[in-house]
Order: C-alpha cells, then sequence, then structure tokens
C-alpha cells in the first residue's frame, strides 16, 4: 500500500481515511472548521499556497467536488488547472501517468485525482517527484476520503460528538465510496452505532462494515437513528442487480417524512449528491428543516481547503 505520510509522519497524500488515526482526523476536522463561514458571508481567504500549482485530474463527471476542490485551492491563494480526461489525452491515448509527468513538468505540486478504476490515485502517488502530492477526490467504489472528511464535519457541527450517536446509511452501499469513508473516519472517532440499510443486492460484501448492524426495512433501519446519511443507486458502477424497479425502490427504501419520523426527533438528513429525488428521497425531506444537506457543500470547500494546506504547505522549492 502507499505511504501516505513522509519519513517525518506528516500526512504527503491523502488517499484514504482507512489508516489516519484519531489526532490527525481531528487535526484535518480542527483546521476545516476554521474556514467555515455562514452562507452569506465572504468566504474566508489567504496567500497560504501562493506558488503552489494545483492540477484536478478528473476521468469521472463531477460538479461539485471539482468546484470546490478548485475554490478551495484558490481561496488558498494556489493556481489551479483542470484537466477532465474523457475529453482530452485518455481518449487520444496518451496514458494518466505521460499525462502527469507532462504536468509534473510544468510544476504542478498537487494532483487531485477523481477515476472510476481502483488504485488509480496511488498509482500517481507512487510515481510522482518527493515534494509532489496526491488527493483522491474518489477511486471506483473505495475511497472518497475529502467526503468522508466533509460529513464527519457536518454531523459534528449538529451533535458535538461522535460517541453517543447512531448513524443509519440507507441505499447503494454496496457501490458506494462515500459510505466506505464516512464509516473509515466515524469508526476511527468512535461512532455509537453504525447501520447499514439497503436491499440485499446493494449490502456490502460480509466481511466489510465489521460490526455494522445491517437492514432490509428502512423503517427498522433508521428508528431511533440520530444521523440518516442517504445514497444514490449508482448505476454506472453495476450492469444489473435485483433490486425494486422505479417507484417500487421509493416505496421500500425512499426517505419519506413519515420514515424520518421513526429517527430521533432532531435527527439529520444527509446526502453527497447527486440527489435523486423521489428516488432514494422525497423532494420534502431533501430540503425540510432537518436537512443539512446543503451544509454538506459548504463544508466541503472548508474541508479541501484544510487538506491542501495540510499537505501541500511546505518550505519554497528552489527552482531554477
Ligand atoms: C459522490 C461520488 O461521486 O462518489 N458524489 C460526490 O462526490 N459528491 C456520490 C455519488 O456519485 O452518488
Amino acid at each position: 500500500m502507499t505511504d501516505q505520510r513522509r519519513s517525518d509522519g506528516s500526512l504527503r497524500h491523502l488517499l484514504t481515511l482507512a489508516d489516519l488515526n484519531r489526532d490527525e482526523l481531528e487535526m484535518l476536522l480542527e483546521r476545516a472548521q476554521h474556514h467555515v463561514r455562514r452562507r452569506g458571508d465572504a468566504a474566508p481567504r489567504s496567500d497560504v499556497l501562493a506558488g503552489i500549482t494545483v492540477a484536478n485530474l478528473f476521468t469521472e463527471p463531477s460538479t461539485r467536488t471539482r468546484v470546490s476542490f478548485e475554490l478551495a485551492a484558490r481561496r488558498l491563494g494556489a493556481d489551479v488547472v483542470n484537466l477532465e480526461m474523457q475529453l482530452s489525452s485518455r481518449v487520444k491515448g496518451e496514458s494518466m501517468l505521460d499525462t502527469v509527468f507532462t504536468l509534473e513538468s510544468l510544476h504542478v505540486d498537487v494532483f487531485v485525482v477523481r477515476d472510476a478504476e481502483a488504485g488509480v490515485p496511488a498509482l500517481v502517488a507512487d510515481n510522482v517527484g518527493p515534494a509532489v502530492s496526491v488527493l483522491s477526490a474518489g477511486e471506483a467504489h473505495l475511497s472518497h476520503p475529502t467526503q468522508g472528511l466533509l460529513d464527519v464535519l457536518t454531523i459534528l457541527q449538529r451533535k458535538g460528538s461522535c460517541e453517543q450517536l447512531a448513524v443509519a446509511i440507507v441505499g447503494d452501499i454496496r457501490h458506494s465510496r462515500v459510505a466506505r469513508s464516512a464509516w473509515q473516519a466515524l469508526r476511527t472517532l468512535g461512532v455509537g452505532e453504525l447501520r447499514l440499510v439497503a436491499p440485499p443486492a446493494l449490502m456490502p460484501a460480509a466481511e466489510e462494515f465489521a460490526g455494522c448492524r445491517r437492514y432490509d426495512s428502512i423503517d427498522d433501519g433508521i428508528r431511533g437513528v440520530d444521523v440518516v446519511m442517504m445514497l444514490r443507486i449508482q448505476r454506472e458502477r453495476f450492469a444489473d442487480a435485483d433490486i425494486p424497479a422505479g417507484d417500487a425502490y421509493f416505496e421500500r427504501y425512499g426517505l419519506t417524512p413519515a420514515r424520518l419520523a421513526l429517527a430521533q426527533r432532531d435527527a439529520i438528513v444527509m446526502h453527497p449528491q447527486p440527489m435523486n429525488r423521489g428516488v432514494e428521497i422525497d423532494s420534502v425531506v431533501a430540503d425540510g428543516p432537518q436537512s443539512v444537506i446543503r451544509d454538506q457543500v459548504t463544508n466541503g470547500v472548508a474541508v479541501r481547503m484544510a487538506v491542501l494546506e495540510t499537505l501541500a504547505t511546505r518550505p519554497a522549492p528552489r527552482r531554477g
């Protein structure tokens, strides 16, 4: 496995939350909270990353994640280039690594990588020079570390701490990198209880998510929980699965106001987006008073600022 740390123990890459310890997670979350502003207030700005160049290398579609990485980098004073690879060099046959080496020659210091294939962020990390950092912005169904951090930050802002909380993740958990990263962070922070709610075909393998209780019934799964995290069915990640089609999915697994009433009265509702209203979530819930979905988006920029600062702040390299 690619080492995420430098020899002095500091974080150099962020490819997964799985091996971050509690101190590292709390340090990143604290730094992120420092960058959070209320909607309507001016965005935070600094120049700590002046002279640093960040390249967003995305081979899968993304709106929120790519835009928030770009804003985070710019708000810290970095230069940013965006490459949507399916439109450019990849289809021309140039390999991902050739593109990376080209960008390295152009003094890119940080690569933000999203790819549908497992192992691509680590492949980039293993091949760049020692002063370069790599950040996963979503790796296959496996890992989405900045999403995991922003999800936990959103929970902590509303609930204070994780230890007493019951959290239910609902929907296509099997294909969700969001669920895996959230679980890794919540586990390390000592979450009280994590429940998985999904049709059997969308449940992860038995050896994953150790210790989580599994439910086929959403009513049973969300009863009494403090946090309901809804997920999209990620049809792009599987060919076929035995899941209720059309309206039947919403009837069995959709989060409606009546179902949400089974959770704690002050339960919060989360969704990483993109949302399919009327499929996994009722619009009344998505836009309702218990929804923190917009906070998740706001927190995404703060978390990415914290991660970029942590990985990429270093003594100015000597050049030329
Ligand atoms: C998620 C992703 O890409 O994994 N979206 C995101 O990053 N906000 C979840 C999804 O696509 O359903």
